[in-house]
């Protein structure tokens, strides 16, 4: 059910194809290899090369026929201050992109995209690093909280719209990492071993779906290996699929360091980036042997997308930024992205609570974010950045975005009061606990590119300081700021449960307007939380004994190469858990509001395309957002489980919507690999709306004919 995201229009149909050819006719031997070798832009080696800003890459642009430099930044969560190359900048720290895809509104992931585009421009900026959309195949990944969730529609679509809301700003989109770079531990060696059927079923499918609508400049291929062969090198994925089935315009670069094989050169990859990461770089580089025609269509796929982004003709201008206007859309992304898991009633907080405790997460201080290559330096500076080895970080630093929720909460509240422990001592803070009316636990979990957890617990002991607080007062609210589902030993003695993500540059005003209920919560789970590890679909995460015992040995190095079998094939999170009939903690879909919603007068309205109808009523009394979905639950007269549609609707109390749905037909579809066809079969098939992959309401079904679709 992709739907037209009417603001990606724009880009459609430019000159871009005929003026780059010309460029590329005038261009020297030198200049054509100028273009296809990216540098780092910052001091490494060397300092930072004449002429970049101070970012992740550069790519020196040619004077002589007016071809501006490409200034390349990270990433889609906000403009990167990597180690401060650009002293004292700041950005606009945006939610998570867990909190993103916890919206499941694509305009939400447009809006975002603008604000960061805008930034990214007047910095100087015109190669945006993003944005990530690697499926989560591995609740323990430690980059999903960069990524958009296990599924290919939801993910899809919203890279799609935020692919269009970066480029409407003149800023070309990366959509990356290409492909099924779903886990840190052994990036660099690891083989994702799966059939072709199933990944084009699934992590590839989030791709086709967000690079056919959104149309990015660029796409960045992975560091892994898929079924042995390098992302980067890999001729299947770059050649067949990406420019021959998806007739992709746009030019392939790869992860910084990605290239480690001079083959990479001819099978797919047009630029290579961070030359300087590049173990065999000896100065001309891996291209110099590129036949003169190949090398040709490099460049013209690069300044194709230069062109139709508008680089040339609106070059970037450094200039003042509105960060308190952008501060509004961090606001309210923050706001629809908290999911609410679990609510005895005691969630809004009642206005006349006169005792509150706030205990633990920094949150006198602000909001954890991500770290990695995503990080970023937020408006205000960072509240708290503790070094590695106060926090379970063998990285770091770990950056608090500064929104206090303590003082957010306490603003709110005025006339209450409002107390706070850090919960380094949780029998104190359980004391004061005691003595409130309500107790406000937040937890924390840091997560960073290059590592992963290694399992599902909350760290640092924490589980036991929510189950002293939930102890001393039977009103115990969790707010957990994670960067992928945890396990929750302690559900059944709190309140209440809020999944926060890291919320962003306005992340503790965001959290206190849904506690006190000024805003209703509005997210849905884009991710499955697991009730165990044992639930996986690898209990534990290929090559962490490995790496732990490496660790262990004192010596550094890398990992040596092993391959993680993806077994599960097609069917990542939601999918598997319903086919194996595991009960997940929460399901993918799943979120709860402070109103209440009712489906109706489900029916199929049309065969061809799939068109669902259905009414969507607000029951309760409160304003609120609701987000039905709708499933195939049985193609050709077999089992399946698969989001087909979705739609976030805002309803006043007592109103009702009718929806109509249109599946995109590949949804109903195989992937014959052989034939490189999608097919519907002939047959029953039946689809299910509900409110969560767990709770569907009811369910229609038809007959549809076989048909055959185009790769
Ligand atoms: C990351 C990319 C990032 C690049 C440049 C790599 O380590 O995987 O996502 O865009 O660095 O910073």
């Amino acid at each position: 059910m992709i739907s037209a995201l009417a603001f990606c229009a724009a880009l459609a149909g430019s000159s871009a194809d005929s003026r780059a050819q010309k460029l590329v006719a005038s261009m020297t031997q030198a200049e054509l290899l100028q273009l296809v070798q990216g540098h780092l832009a910052r001091p490494f080696r060397d300092p930072t090369p004449a002429g970049a800003i101070g970012s992740a890459g550069f790519v020196p642009g040619i004077a002589r026929l007016s071809i501006p430099s490409l200034q390349e930044t990270d990433a889609i969560l906000g403009i990167a201050n990597p180690g401060n190359v650009r002293p004292g900048d700041v950005a606009t720290a945006m939610p998570s992109g867990l909190a993103l895809a916890s919206t499941w509104d694509p305009q939400i992931a447009y809006d975002s995209a603008v604000i960061v585009g805008d930034e990214a421009w007047h910095k100087g900026f015109n190669v945006l690093l993003g944005p990530g959309l690697d499926l989560a195949r591995d609740p323990r990944n430690g980059r999903n909280f960069e990524y958009l969730g296990e599924d290919p529609l939801l993910a899809g679509t919203l890279a799609a719209a935020s692919i269009c809301g970066t480029q409407s700003r003149h800023v070309i989109a990366t959509a990356k990492h290409f492909a099924l770079n779903d886990q840190e531990t052994g990036r660099n060696v690891l083989s994702a071993d799966i059939g072709v059927s199933a990944m084009r079923e699934s992590d590839l499918l989030a791709f086709e779906i967000a690079i056919e609508t959104g149309q990015p400049g660029a796409v960045m291929c992975a560091y892994n290996r898929i079924n042995g062969v390098y992302a980067c090198n890999d001729e299947h994925l770059l050649r067949d699929v990406l420019k021959r089935d998806w007739r992709f315009k746009g030019w392939v670069m790869s992860d910084w360091g990605a290239v480690n094989n001079p083959a990479a050169v001819t099978n797919g990859l047009d630029q290579e980036s961070a030359v300087e990461l590049d173990a065999n770089f000896n100065g001309s580089g891996y291209f110099s042997a590129v036949p003169v025609l190949l090398l040709a269509k490099m460049n013209e796929r690069i300044l194709r997308s230069m062109l139709a982004v508008g680089l040339f003709a609106q070059p970037p201008q450094e200039s003042p930024i509105d960060y308190d206007a952008h501060a509004q859309v961090a606001l309210r992304e923050a706001e629809r992205g908290i999911v609410l898991l679990k609510n005895d009633g005691t969630l809004p907080i009642a206005a006349a609570t006169q005792r509150v405790a706030v205990i633990g997460g920094h949150a006198d201080a602000g909001v954890l974010s991500g770290g990695g290559s995503a990080q970023v330096t937020p408006v205000g500076g960072a509240a708290a950045v503790l070094l590695a080895g106060n926090e379970p970080s063998p990285s770091g630093p770990v950056v608090y975005d500064p929104s206090s929720p303590l003082k957010a909460i306490r603003a709110g509240a005025p006339s209450a009061q409002v107390g706070f422990a850090d919960g380094s001592n949780p029998s104190s803070a359980a004391a004061l606990a005691k003595q409130a009316d309500v107790a406000i636990v937040f937890a924390t979990r840091w997560n960073s590119e290059a590592v992963d957890d290694p399992d599902l617990t909350l760290p640092n002991g924490q589980d036991a300081l929510i189950e002293a607080i939930a102890a001393a007062n039977p009103h115990t609210i969790v707010v957990l700021e994670t960067g992928n589902p945890v396990t929750m030993p302690w559900l059944d003695r709190v309140s209440g449960v809020l999944e926060c993500w890291y919320p962003g540059q306005k992340g503790g005003e965001a959290i206190a307007n849904v506690l006190s209920g000024k805003v209703d919560p509005s997210g849905r789970l884009p991710i499955t939380f697991p009730a165990s590890e044992e639930q996986l679909a690898r209990p534990t995460l290929p090559g962490l004994d490995e790496l732990l015992a490496l660790s262990a040995s004192g010596k550094h190095g890398t990992l040596a190469p092993f391959s993680v079998t993806y077994s599960e094939g097609g069917d990542v999170g939601y999918r598997r858990y319903v086919k194996q009939s595991l009960k997940p903690l929460f399901a993918f879909g799943y979120g709860l509001s402070y109103t209440t919603f009712r489906n109706s007068g489900f029916r199929i309205e049309k065969e061809q395309p799939l068109t669902v109808q259905f009414d969507v009523t607000n029951t309760g009394d409160r304003p609120g957002i609701d987000t039905p979905q709708v499933y195939l639950t049985q193609k050709a007269g077999v089992p399946e489980m698969r989001l087909i549609g979705f739609s976030s609707v805002t309803l006043a109390p007592g109103q009702t919507q009718t929806l109509t749905l249109v599946a995109d037909p590949r949804l109903l579809a195989d992937f014959d690999a052989a034939a490189d066809v999608w097919r519907i079969r002939a047959g029953q098939y039946e689809v299910a709306l509900g409110s969560a992959s767990d709770n569907l309401e009811m369910s229609a079904s038809t007959t549809v004919a076989a048909q055959i679709l185009p790769p």
